[in-house]
């Protein structure tokens, strides 16, 4: 009932926009809510990673019914697309990757002609639908693959709780298409709703407020849920288990398998006052409430920024909020990201970049001046690893404005756009000062609310609200360079020399042969970072030996500073890591630890390669398939 009353609505709207369209002779069809973004017509916004034609025809509205099917695991049902088109548009190409199309028809349920194209190995292929003059409206009955890339499917023994199944998906970069079929590129904004079906017992979160109550008939529960700010869509996410939840705060509050939940609740005990610490900075908080949902330890990532439900790691949980940084990170895209979004994946920085920037002033905010200044210092030396990483200043893939026709976008992934990033923000607030940077970030963020943007846009957008030609200040700020340009510009700026002095004496002394660092236990988890990150990747093992009996890192209950252990044991094929390493590997998927850990052992023939083998075999039904996907090429 409530669907086809706001169908009824969205008909009405669209007849109005396509009167607009016909009228004016526009390169793009008028969108059908004056609300929704239009498509940049711009050459570096077209997306090679869609096979849509948004120009000719785009999706403004998508409606899911699907049911979840744990045993065959697929979804299945109905995608609803409302669409806006050019008057003489003879088609629509749709993103698909492996989904079971049964049938395409219009509102009027006539069928319309459909074809599923080429497979490109990144891409998936083009789903192109034929339309008639008058079809605004597509009816879509499919299924998902039992392999779809967003989607993983877990046991209940592959839970936390071990007591029922559980399916979550990973919509960004290019994954979505796996179980919805539409327009899946970031400059497409679109708004959703959808209805759930699932086995009585089991809850359904997703990236969008709930409409109603869950109705629970005949051992089947509906959760409905309705997203009305326009979004890309590899922001519609959802999460199906047996989960709880606890309130946080006003707006706020964690969804967590039961036997997870108050860890989770304990260690997100600031995140209300995180939310008020962005607004400060950023302007209100658009999207209505703030949660975060913990999922198994098969989470592929630290966390994923889906709107009203930040999908986050357990691995964050260490007990002190040591690692809650990564809260500040997920919430910062709320407006880097989720407000304002790279129109394609070659200007992933506008997202992850200014989401690092904001990351490091939320921190200082709840934490202070020194914690920010640690980040900061931390952040420098991820990118000098990216960049080496990447091949050197002069290689091409250190431009903040990448070029990924033809890979995958999430290559695209690598601290060049976060940390890179981050310090051309923190290089623009220090020559202008913060009290002028904050006013600009502001208005940014209210500029380009919703919208799709480029770089081209942020540096016309800076140009005109804050340099306003101002001709020292352009030559200071090297704009031009830091975005377009590889390498990093000279006028980065840095924290303080003295932010870590401690730690690297401390590293020098030890790789010298001295004694192992007497103030660790005063260390917070940034310094013991520092310290382990600096020592040579080469050590003799008795000094690995002395590591682990002063400070037992084989059992260090925080996950970074364990991988940034493991992966020092691993470099110097120490033995007495093995059980420790074995256990890390087997019990989370984070993509960022577990991918160099085997990575790093494959690559070593005689001692590393045995070892991941046997590893791999055992840990890879707990990984995401966005994880397997490159495992699977090391051949173990
Ligand atoms: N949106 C990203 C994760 C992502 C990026 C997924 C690209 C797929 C493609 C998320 O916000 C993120 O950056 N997560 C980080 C945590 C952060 C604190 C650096 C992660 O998962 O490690
Ligand atoms: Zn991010």
């Amino acid at each position: 009932m409530k669907l086809l009353a706001r169908l009824a609505i969205v008909g009405v709207l669209l007849l109005s926009g396509c009167r607009a369209s016909e009228s004016g002779n526009q390169a793009q069809p008028q969108a059908a809510e004056a609300a929704i973004a239009p498509i940049l017509t711009t050459p570096d916004a077209v997306d090679t990673h869609s096979f849509a034609r948004p120009l000719e025809a785009r999706v403004t509205h998508v409606a899911l019914d699907l049911t979840v099917d744990f045993d065959a695991r697929r979804l299945a049902g109905t995608a609803i697309l409302d669409i806006d088109r050019r008057p003489d548009a003879k088609e629509i190409v749709l993103d698909d990757a492996g989904l079971e199309i049964q049938s395409v028809s219009d509102g009027s349920k006539h069928p319309l002609p459909f074809k599923v194209g080429v497979k490109d190995p990144n891409l998936g292929s083009p789903l192109t639908i034929g339309l008639q003059p008058d079809t605004r409206r597509l009816i879509i009955t499919y299924k998902s693959a039992p392999d779809a890339g967003a989607l993983l499917w877990l046991t209940p023994d592959q839970t936390a709780g071990k007591k029922m199944p559980f399916l979550f998906s990973q919509g960004e970069a290019i994954e979505n298409r796996s179980w919805i079929p539409t327009q899946d590129s970031p400059g497409i904004r679109q708004t959703w709703e959808a209805a759930i079906h699932v086995p009585a017992g089991m809850t359904v979160v997703m990236s969008a407020p709930r409409v109603e109550q869950p109705i629970t008939q005949g051992g089947e529960s509906v959760f409905n849920f309705r997203m009305d700010h326009s979004v890309a869509s590899y922001m519609i996410a959802i999460g199906v288990g047996d989960l709880a939840f606890k309130s946080l705060g006003p707006r706020t509050g964690v969804w967590a398998e039961p036997v997870t939940l108050d860890a989770a609740a304990r260690e997100l005990a600031d995140t209300e006052k995180m939310v008020a610490a962005a607004e400060k900075l950023y302007g209100p908080y658009r999207w209505g409430r703030y949660d975060v949902l913990v999922l198994p330890p098969s989470f592929p990532y630290g966390g994923q920024e889906n709107p009203n439900m930040t999908f986050l790691t357990p691995t964050f949980i260490a007990g002190d909020k040591s690692l809650v940084s990564l809260v500040a990170h997920e919430l910062a895209h709320s407006w880097s990201g989720n407000l304002a979004t790279n129109a394609v994946w070659n200007d992933f920085w506008l997202n992850e970049g200014m989401t690092t920037y904001a990351e490091g002033r939320i921190v200082e905010e709840l934490y202070g001046k020194k914690a920010a200044e640690e980040h900061a210092a931390l952040s420098i030396d991820a990118m000098n690893k990216a960049v080496a990483d990447a091949g050197g200043p002069r290689a091409p893939d250190t431009r903040l404005h990448l070029d990924l026709k033809g890979r995958h976008p999430d290559e695209g992934l690598s601290d060049i756009s976060y940390e890179k990033g981050a310090e051309f923000l923190r290089t623009i607030e220090s020559i202008v000062g913060r009290d002028r940077f904050d006013a600009w970030l502001k208005g940014w963020f209210n500029r380009h609310a919703f919208q799709p943007v480029t770089s081209a846009i942020f540096l016309a957008d800076i140009r005109a609200n804050l340099v306003k030609g101002d001709k020292a200040l352009e030559d200071k700020l090297m704009l031009d360079r830091w975005v377009y340009q590889p390498g990093i510009p000279p006028n980065m700026a840095r924290p303080p020399a003295t932010t870590f002095a401690e730690q690297d004496k401390a590293e020098a002394a030890f790789a010298a042969g001295g004694a192992t660092p007497s103030n660790w236990a005063q260390w917070n988890t940034a310094e013991r970072l520092r310290f382990l990150n600096r020592l040579p990747r080469k050590l003799p093992k008795s000094r690995l030996a002395a590591l682990q009996s002063a400070f037992d890192l084989n059992g260090a209950s925080n996950m970074e500073i364990r991988f940034a252990w493991l992966d020092l044991a691993v470099s110097n094929r120490y033995d007495p890591a093995l059980p420790s390493l074995e256990q890390f590997l087997t019990s989370q998927g984070r993509g960022k630890f577990v991918k160099p850990l085997i990575e790093a052992l494959a690559k070593d023939p005689s001692w590393g390669r045995p070892i991941a083998k046997r590893i791999y075999a055992r840990a890879r039904p707990l990984y995401h398939p966005l994880v397997t996907r490159d495992l699977d090429k090391l051949k173990l």
